[in-house]
């Protein structure tokens, strides 16, 4: 099936005693079983549950890969991630990855003796360069949160494959109606569920996506193991986001270059980062792997910090407030919230300034968007 129909099919049938054509919410910690012995596929909702594995087959789908695993967030994902290495382990990782991501890293499995060194990434050399004995996994963020830094997955997948690593690669922010990063070489895919999957910021979820056997089934064991899985309503929720995926992800595309362009021209502006724009360092790379340049814009004003913080106590429309990725047009000041505790000298060391503003372009109207934007530069 091509990408929209699978959006919006997914695998799940109509419910065979009801015929209902919403798959049903089955909201059960257990399961009745025939017979010592004989259940009917589900034991124990931590383990499997139907609209969990309905949500998991439709994610499958989408991303282009045979296995799927759902959790309860986007860092449980990460988590699950890095319970697949052991003490002594080294994984080289993008520079600008996602505040939480670098907090799960840096202040926690670094007390488990698992080493992190972080390169820039849109030079493929730099993350052959890091690689140690010990080295076992990549992790590459692309875009990255927030300077939506673009590495080229095939490069990088190249790298992995020679030096028989495990390449993890978060594309949450492109979502598989942009960017599929199996196809280059990936072997678990990353999606925070609570983003543009989902969609409408009702909920905080997350999944793995994988072809390869060995890793569902080791992930499915920590999945089991640890228990960090979504609730059955929050993984009906996200079928149901999932069905217009497609059709929300080109309308905030096409808002969001709208408001990039917009932004570029804006005198008050210094600086604007939009993987679509020509003056993206990567434009071309991300022009040549992913089939369109998604919802996400970060940008600096003139007067730094002080200009940034009038913008967006000014906005009207335009929400402040910490996620992305929904219907709804947030704006976020990344460094007091996205990403507070990374050290600002490591923030500014590349280029993540303490005045950058990111915006999460939603699927309002444009011209009503660019009309609250240009009302609040008026006022700073
Ligand atoms: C790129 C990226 N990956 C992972 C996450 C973590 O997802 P969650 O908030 O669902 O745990 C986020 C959250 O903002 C993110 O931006």
């Amino acid at each position: 099936m091509n990408f929209d129909t699978n959006a919006v099919r997914g695998k799940s049938k109509p419910d065979p005693t009801t015929g209902a054509i919403i798959p049903p919410i089955y909201q059960t910690a257990t399961y009745v079983l025939e017979e010592v012995g004989k259940d009917k596929g589900f034991d124990y909702t931590r383990s499997s549950n139907p609209t969990r594995q309905d949500l998991e087959e439709h994610l499958a789908a989408i991303e282009g890969g045979k296995y799927a695993i759902a959790f309860s967030s986007g860092m449980a994902s990460a988590d699950s991630c890095m319970k697949l290495l052991s003490k002594g382990d080294h994984v080289v990782c993008c520079d600008d990855v996602y505040g939480g991501t670098a907090r799960l890293f840096n202040k926690l499995m670094t007390n488990y003796g698992v080493e992190f060194t972080y390169v820039d990434s849109q030079d493929a050399d730099n993350v052959e360069g890091a690689i140690r004995p010990n080295t076992k996994m990549l992790w590459i963020e692309t875009p990255t949160n927030p300077l939506l830094k673009v590495t080229d997955l095939e490069a990088v997948g190249n790298i992995a494959k020679s030096h028989e690593l495990l390449y993890v690669v978060d594309t949450t922010f492109a979502t598989p109606v942009f960017l599929r990063p199996l196809e280059y070489g990936a072997d678990i895919v990353l999606h925070s569920l609570t983003k543009y999957l989902s969609g409408h910021n009702q909920l905080i979820g997350g999944a793995l996506i994988t072809n390869r056997r060995d890793l569902f089934e080791e992930l499915k064991y920590i999945q089991k193991s640890v228990g960090a899985v979504p609730s059955p309503f929050d993984c009906w929720l996200t079928i149901i986001g999932l069905k217009t995926l497609h059709l929300r992800m080109s309308r905030h595309w096409e808002n969001a270059e709208k408001i990039a362009e917009y932004l570029e021209g804006h005198p008050k502006v210094s600086r604007v980062i939009y993987p679509g724009l020509e003056s993206h360092p990567m434009h071309e790379v991300a022009k040549s792997q992913m089939s369109g340049f998604s919802g996400m814009i970060s940008f600096e004003l003139n007067g730094g910090l002080e200009a940034g913080k009038k913008l967006m106590n000014s906005v009207e429309l335009c929400m402040l407030a910490e996620s992305l990725g929904a219907v709804e047009t947030m704006i976020t000041h990344p460094a007091t919230m996205t990403h507070a505790e990374v050290p600002r000298e490591e923030r500014l060391a590349r280029g993540f300034e303490d005045g950058l503003v990111r915006l999460s372009v939603g699927i309002e109207d444009v011209g009503d968007l660019i009309s609250d934007l240009d009302a609040a530069f008026e006022k700073v």
